[in-house]
């Protein structure tokens, strides 16, 4: 579909209010940003029309968006192909701009959301250094937030400490002009976008074989410190009869809140640390690195990695039809020659990226019908 013309109602306070109570109707947080109350009682099928403001947290996805956003996310994909579709795309939002504060070293989430944002005809903005922002003056966070907000229409942030793109959404909902927030990774806590675009890759992945639903799914790695499994966990409730499988080197497991969640949600799990004794059985497996940058005195390096890595031997037990992701970046955990295998699908995973956060900006910015 060619882009109409972007109607004033959009750039209004009263548009972004109403996007903003839109967002606290289905949630709560606690002093640490993460989401205490989660709304059950909203139809599966009226999510995908609900408007989206903060994405702070996964647990506010429910099926039918997921849905909707890997629809939205393909025919961005096929119309970004052409040039014409192309121009399309970037008629869309050419008068919104965004701010990308990523105090956390980022190579992917930061570059595709930069460029999603350029595919949609955004300007974008940056603080990568806090050096070189006024924090070093003393300026607050909540200072900081507030006056980016008072020059951009969204605020996509990543920090080191949890909780703070929640901080930073809670103030926006306390403020006259409110931009919506969305969470680029915080902490080893929450990346809720990249959950999205795994569920995107996966879905692609299946959709010649019934889709994510009642599939085996392997996770493998550091899941105790690995913010990407965390999430992913999170949206697998909106998929039937899945199985988890949790392959972790001992300390480093999945940690008790996760497996909680699932537990409360229905969703089956085994944990073990052999990947030969599961790998037959599983449909994906994604794979992640040891967060070293969590450590307090180098225990990654005390890890024997080869038990937790894919190289050949695995690629031979792997079923012909099964997948390998990682949110990457990857460290010795996949040997760069299974780059080669047509079940590697971290690579494609990776672009997916950008795709899926070009959808979720057209959902927040209410313009899904132009595409
Ligand atoms: N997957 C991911 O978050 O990668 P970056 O840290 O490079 O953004």
């Amino acid at each position: 579909m060619l882009p109409r013309q972007v109607t004033m109602a959009h750039l209004t306070t009263d548009a972004a209010r109403a996007r903003c109570s839109a967002f606290e109707t289905p949630s709560r947080y606690n002093l640490c940003g993460m989401v205490t109350e989660v709304a059950r009682e909203t139809p599966a099928s009226a999510n995908a029309s609900k408007p989206l403001f903060h994405i702070i947290d996964p647990r506010i996805f429910e099926r039918d968006l997921l849905d909707d956003l890997c629809d939205l996310a393909t025919r961005v994909r096929t119309l970004a192909k052409s040039e014409e579709g192309a121009r399309a795309l970037r008629d869309i939002l050419p008068t919104r701009r965004a701010m990308l504060y990523f105090t956390q070293p980022s190579t992917r989430t930061f570059l595709s959301f930069n460029n999603a944002c350029h595919v949609l005809g955004m300007c974008t903005s940056e603080i990568r250094d806090p050096a070189t922002s006024s924090e070093v003056k003393g300026e607050s966070f909540a200072d900081s937030i507030r006056t980016f907000s008072s020059y951009v229409d969204v605020i996509i942030m990543r920090t080191r400490e949890p909780g703070r793109a929640a901080q930073a959404a809670r103030l926006m909902d306390s403020i006259p002009r409110p931009v919506p927030v969305i969470n680029a990774g915080s902490g080893s806590d929450q990346h809720p976008t990249q959950a999205l675009l795994d569920i995107y890759t996966l879905a692609r992945s299946f959709s010649e074989r019934g889709g994510i639903d009642g599939k085996v799914i392997g996770m493998m790695g550091d899941l105790k410190r690995g913010r990407t499994v965390r999430s992913l966990c999170y949206l697998m409730r909106n998929y039937v009869g899945v199985r988890l499988v949790f392959i972790a080197p001992e300390h480093f497991a999945m940690q008790d809140d996760v497996k909680a969640y699932l537990e409360d949600h229905d969703i089956p799990y085994t944990e073990t640390q052999n990947l030969a004794d599961v790998l037959p059985d599983l449909d994906a497996l994604y794979v992640t690195r040891m967060q070293s940058e969590w450590d307090s005195a180098n225990e990654s390096r005390a890890v024997d990695l080869t038990r937790f890595s894919v190289g050949a031997k695995e690629l031979a037990i792997l079923k012909s039809d099964g997948i390998i992701m990682h949110p990457l970046p990857r460290g010795a955990e996949i040997d760069p020659a299974v780059d080669d295998d047509p079940r590697a699908m971290y690579w494609r995973q990776e672009r997916n990226g950008m795709w899926m956060r070009v959808a979720v900006l057209l959902r927040i910015f209410r313009m899904h019908g132009r595409v």
